[in-house]
């Protein structure tokens, strides 16, 4: 195992009925701004459950951050931040009301330019309180330190992490997921499954808490995967989800660990280029990494196979080789598609997809050796 330095600050208030804890969470005498969405939350009882229980605080509201947040959009958030005077913002939504919410936060202090954060690695020295209620199990955004978010302008897509931009709690109710669509839940089950096995299916280095963590993730995300979608009402499989989803990235398991996070990186230019969901790159390009880099991964893909599909016949290296296999047949299975054809991307759109890499001069991956090429050749893979 390797050395590691680990906090996660964040105060996780779980179960039925938790929104009404807000005014609790909430520093009193706040002044607050209230970021949401596109306005689910107005259909869904959750708008409602929020606005009660900030009764008492002064409170603006943002709605209208998109999937896969603008930076345009939250450079003017961070207007009205300064304009009324906010101290205090709230997310309710998923993985990007929350992103845009961090960076919100973090852009209000930055001196300079606020993409410096993003496109430069900017150092993050302060930035607001935030708190989240949660509406859609999928990115962990809501127990970690980290934000993406979307450049319109130059349709660039890139990730920042900093420990100033902890929410200092997150409010989640499984019930609030019963309403979202099928393509929504499907997607925070692959994406928070790919999340355990970014930090999971690298190499070993026997580091057994962290695996054995890991493989009761993956398990429980792949069984109740399989049923949400079958019972959209049942509780129980949505708070094991639930809480599947925020341990799956909350930095927990992958502490002194090897990671990956290659097909999340690649996966920016497929959704900043071509519009995909982020769950849907994932499920794309991850079987494509498994494949090229088989033999540095191979151990871990039997080990991954046998506990979590249950496969135990043949060789290592035939069931290694069956598990890239069985996850490609999961992701299908929850209605994603696995191929860059089915969204009609062809060879020629290939060199725009891997250039971002050549960009930020990413070497990712556990063994930092895919470069551009090593994309454009994985891209390649998943035609
Ligand atoms: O906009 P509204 O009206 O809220 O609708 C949203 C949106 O259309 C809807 N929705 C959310 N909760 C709902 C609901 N509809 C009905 N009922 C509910 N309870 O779902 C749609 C998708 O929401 P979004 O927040 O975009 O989805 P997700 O949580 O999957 O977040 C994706 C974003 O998070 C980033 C992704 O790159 C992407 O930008 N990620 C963030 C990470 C992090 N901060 O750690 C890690 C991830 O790997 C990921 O990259
Ligand atoms: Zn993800």
């Amino acid at each position: 195992m390797n050395n590691f330095e680990f906090a996660n600050p964040v105060k996780v208030v779980f179960g039925k009925g938790t929104i009404a804890r807000l005014s609790a969470l909430i520093p009193t005498g706040s002044k607050v701004l209230m970021v949401y969405g596109g306005g689910s939350i107005k259909k869904n009882g959750i708008y409602d459950q929020v606005t009660n229980a900030l009764k008492g605080f002064e409170v603006t509201e943002f709605p209208g951050i998109e999937a896969n947040p603008h930076y345009e959009t939250c450079m003017k958030v961070v207007e009205i931040v300064k304009e009324k005077n906010i101290d205090f913002l709230l997310a309710v939504g998923g993985g990007s009301v929350i992103d845009a919410t961090k960076f919100i936060a973090a852009a209000y202090y930055y001196e300079g330019e606020p993409w410096d954060i993003l496109s430069k690695g900017g150092v993050i020295k302060k930035a607001l309180p935030l708190g989240v209620v949660l509406t859609l199990s999928a990115t962990g955004s809501e127990m970690n330190e980290r934000s993406v978010i979307s450049r319109v302008e130059t349709r660039e897509k890139l990730n920042f992490a900093s420990p100033m931009v902890f929410p200092q709690f997150a409010v989640l109710d499984p019930e609030v997921t019963y309403s979202l669509p099928a393509r929504q839940v499907a997607n925070g089950v692959v994406d928070s499954f790919i999340h355990v096995v970014e930090q999971y299916l690298t190499y070993p280095v026997n580091a057994k808490v962290q695996d054995a963590f890991s493989e009761g993730l993956m398990k429980v995300i792949y069984e109740e995967g399989i049923k949400v979608l079958d019972h959209p009402h049942d509780y129980d499989i949505r708070a094991n989800l639930m809480w599947a989803a925020t341990n799956a990235l909350n930095v927990w398991i992958g502490q002194g660990v090897p990671q990956d996070w290659s097909s999340h990186r690649m996966g920016y230019a497929l959704t900043a280029q071509f519009g995909l969901d982020h769950a849907q790159t994932l499920a794309i390009l991850l079987p494509g990494v498994m494949t090229y880099m088989f033999k540095e991964k191979q151990v871990k893909l039997a080990r991954m196979g046998e506990v979590v599909f249950g496969i135990i016949e043949g060789t290592e290296e035939e069931r290694a080789r069956k598990t890239i296999t069985a996850c490609e047949d999961f992701f299908r299975r929850m209605g994603l598609k696995t191929r860059l054809s089915e969204f009609g991307i062809k060879e020629s759109d290939l060199d725009a997809l891997s250039a971002p890499v050549d960009k930020q001069g990413w070497h990712l991956g556990e063994h930092h050796n895919i470069d551009s090429k090593v994309t454009h050749d994985i891209l390649m893979l998943r035609l």
